[in-house]
């Protein structure tokens, strides 16, 4: 790890360390996250389960089972890990595939861990695989091997280390290894939010903000989030800001959406990248198909974006579908662009 990360790491941790971890003032994108299972809004089965796997670890006083958290980004997948956290009453410790980039970084994450803690890894499918390998004797036998020495005479000697519990967190669980996901006892996905959720969660969140938004103007942002917490939470923020520059208190209705209107987020939540992609496979391929590559490099975004970030939505919503041949988009997408089909 640069020095610049590992001080990045140590000071998310400095903060994350403690169970009942409070916020400064100005972080506010930390404190809307609910701390404990109980604030945490929608993802009902996951966290009903989640319960029962805190509440038996607790009984036995075990470190719980390493966990898989796998869904779309902005859904909740570090929340979970800090309320997690919360509930056991231990330790987290924050990081992510890409910024381990060594098999002794994560040795020297591993030894520090204290006992029933909780690392948490985000990303876990960007990890390499020779520190993926590290993970799996820790994983299972809560042990460390260390190489000693090279060639022929290099030896192996085996650290204990504390019971802990692994939570990873991934978009693409089916990029993850299969030893390294057999290694996990609970997987759960994360689906995308209902609307009435999101409301719940827009509603309690201007609480949190300290601004007052009308039911209405909650349900109206919440159709417009695409299913997903964090951008239901970007929006407040932003439509906040409008608000109160116009001199105003509340977030009515008709605030939320002439907001909105400024922000060019459309009555299904679909943004400027979405209504570019959809209108280019219209124009430029005949409403497809149309292959990822090709697509990306013609509304100039990168693959991931348009796979993690456009596609789950726009496929939710019925206006695009994958098939084997490229990216189409369907009739429902034409009539919402007022595109006539040719
Ligand atoms: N803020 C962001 N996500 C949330 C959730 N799932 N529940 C409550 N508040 C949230």
């Amino acid at each position: 790890m640069s020095m610049a990360k590992e001080e990045e790491s140590l000071k998310f941790d400095d903060r994350i360390m403690k169970p009942e971890f409070s916020l400064e003032d100005g972080e506010v994108e930390l404190s809307l996250r609910p701390k404990r299972l109980e604030e945490y809004i929608g993802q009902e089965k996951v966290k009903e389960n989640l319960g029962v796997f805190i509440d038996a670890a607790k009984k036995r006083n075990e470190a719980l089972d390493h966990c898989l958290f796998y869904g779309p980004p902005g859904v909740g997948k570090t929340t979970l890990a800090t309320v997690i956290a919360n509930e056991l009453g231990v330790n987290l410790r924050v990081t992510s595939g890409p910024a381990i980039e060594r098999p002794g970084d994560l040795a020297a994450l591993l030894t520090n861990l204290a006992e029933n803690d909780l690392l948490f890894i985000d990303e876990i499918h960007r990890m390499m695989r020779n520190i993926e390998e590290v993970l799996y004797p820790a994983m299972e036998d809560f042990g460390l091997d260390i190489i000693i020495g090279k060639g022929p005479s290099a030896r192996s000697i085996r650290l204990d280390l504390p019971k802990f519990t692994l939570v990873g967190a991934t978009t693409r669980a089916g990029q993850l290894s299969p030893p390294l996901r057999d290694r996990f006892g609970v997987i759960l996905r994360l689906d995308l939010y209902e609307p009435e959720s999101l409301a719940k969660i827009v509603k309690r969140n201007s609480c949190i903000l300290g601004i007052n938004c009308e039911e209405d103007a909650a349900q109206e942002i919440a159709e417009r989030s695409r299913g997903t917490p964090r951008i239901a939470n970007r929006l407040l923020k932003r439509i906040r800001d409008f608000t109160e520059v116009a001199g105003e208190r509340i977030i009515t209705k008709m605030a939320a959406k002439s907001a909105l209107e400024k922000l060019e987020i459309d009555e299904l939540g679909l943004d400027n990248i979405d209504r570019r992609m959809l209108t280019i496979i219209i124009k430029n391929y005949g409403g497809g198909p149309v292959g990822v590559e090709t697509l990306a490099a013609a509304v100039g975004e990168e693959v991931v974006t348009i796979e993690d970030i456009c596609e789950p939505f726009l496929i939710q919503v019925g206006f695009l579908v994958r098939t084997p041949r490229g990216r189409c988009v369907t009739g429902l997408c034409y009539k919402h662009l007022g595109f006539s089909r040719l």
